[in-house]
């Protein structure tokens, strides 16, 4: 039997919609909010609202991209949380809608596991075990992956989430939101001449406000000085940022690679896109023989290829969800 999945992903500020068959994408698309560029930052109100507006032609879009029927479709899976409440309600709302009026049944996805499991959507994949960071505007964390559905969080971050870092860094660099793609961009023609604090915590976790604050005291120091400091530097300024936060992620990872003796690394989540962190994981690569592995770039930011292809290891094992599940704002990667 051919099984067919239509993914949903509507948890903070991309709509997604995705169709899987057998495990295999035949379509995933995205639509990205561009009301939050204005703001600064994702205004949850606007991005429930979006999703609203989104939501039917994203399925049409799909279907017709996919050429798929409705009916022919042989499940629903809707991202649960974590995320925004509102944003997440839109999503999961109309999946219970499509389920009831299909007749087909539910799988509600958690989105951290969704992350990880972007890894096994594309040739080559990551043997198990493997270790997964996922970073991501919302989060920072590093996971054992014992086998699909089957993981261990073993760090987080206590404060920021390492984009979060990125994107409040570069509004004070004077960036458009989100600011991770620019500074990327930038750091590009850069060098990293300014030094920031590296945090480094005894247990896995990660912290990135110690960073962020300290950027924000050494400009405010330079701008009295010199009002044209960051445009003088603003591309050594990025690389310096860059190189910091590329630090704090990659000295954990050495030692818990050391520590479990692992060398399979898998990289989830939108910063995964950054060029400086690939260049370094190439050269960690070498150092310490690594086998690295990224998503697509379409699969490392927010989509529903990811939902689906959780939704389709579970279809295969019977696990479908009641009908009454709620939407998870806090839905942490306990141990599955
Ligand atoms: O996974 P994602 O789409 O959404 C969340 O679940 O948060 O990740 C978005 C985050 C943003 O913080 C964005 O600045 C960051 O990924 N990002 C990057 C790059 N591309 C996206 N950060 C650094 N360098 C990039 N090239
Ligand atoms: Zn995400």
């Amino acid at each position: 039997m051919s099984i067919k999945i239509l993914g949903i992903e509507s948890s903070c500020d991309d709509s997604s919609m995705a169709i899987l068959e057998n495990g295999h994408i035949l379509t995933n698309l995205t639509y990205t909010q561009k009301i939050h560029e204005k703001y600064g930052g994702v205004v949850p109100e606007w991005a429930s609202r979006k999703h609203m507006e989104a939501i039917i032609p994203l399925l049409n879009e799909t279907l017709e991209a996919a050429s798929v029927r409705l009916e022919d479709l042989n499940a629903i899976a809707v991202t649960q949380g974590p995320g925004l409440m509102g944003s997440l309600m839109v999503g999961i709302g109309f999946a219970k809608g499509l389920s009831l009026g299909l007749n087909i049944p539910l799988i509600a996805v958690n989105h951290l596991e969704a992350h990880i499991t972007s890894l096994m959507i594309d040739d080559p994949k990551p043997e198990f075990p493997f270790l997964c960071l996922t970073i991501s505007g919302g989060h920072t964390q590093l996971v054992l992956v014992y086998d699909i559905g089957q993981m261990e969080l073993l760090g987080t971050t206590i404060d920021d989430a390492a984009g979060e870092a990125f994107d409040k860094i570069g509004k004070h660099l004077g960036l458009p939101f989100p600011g991770g793609p620019y500074l990327d961009k930038l750091a590009r023609t850069g060098k990293p001449i300014y030094k920031f604090p590296i945090t480094k915590l005894d247990n896995y976790n990660y912290s990135f406000s110690g960073i962020k604050t300290s950027v924000l005291y050494f400009l405010r120091k330079k701008l009295a000085e010199n009002p044209n400091f960051i445009q003088e530097n603003l591309e050594d300024l990025c690389a310096s940022v860059q190189h910091t936060i590329i630090e704090i992620l990659c000295i954990q990872l050495i030692e818990v690679s050391k520590k479990y003796k692992i060398k399979n690394i898998g990289i989830a989540g939108g910063v995964s896109a950054n060029s400086g962190l690939r260049n370094k994981l190439q050269e960690l690569q070498m150092e310490y023989g690594w086998n690295v592995y990224f998503p697509q770039f379409q699969y490392c930011t927010d989509n529903a290829a990811m939902i689906a292809m959780v939704a389709y290891f579970k279809f295969i094992k019977n696990e479908f969800s009641k009908d009454n599940f709620e939407a998870m704002a806090r839905y942490p990667l306990v141990n599955l």
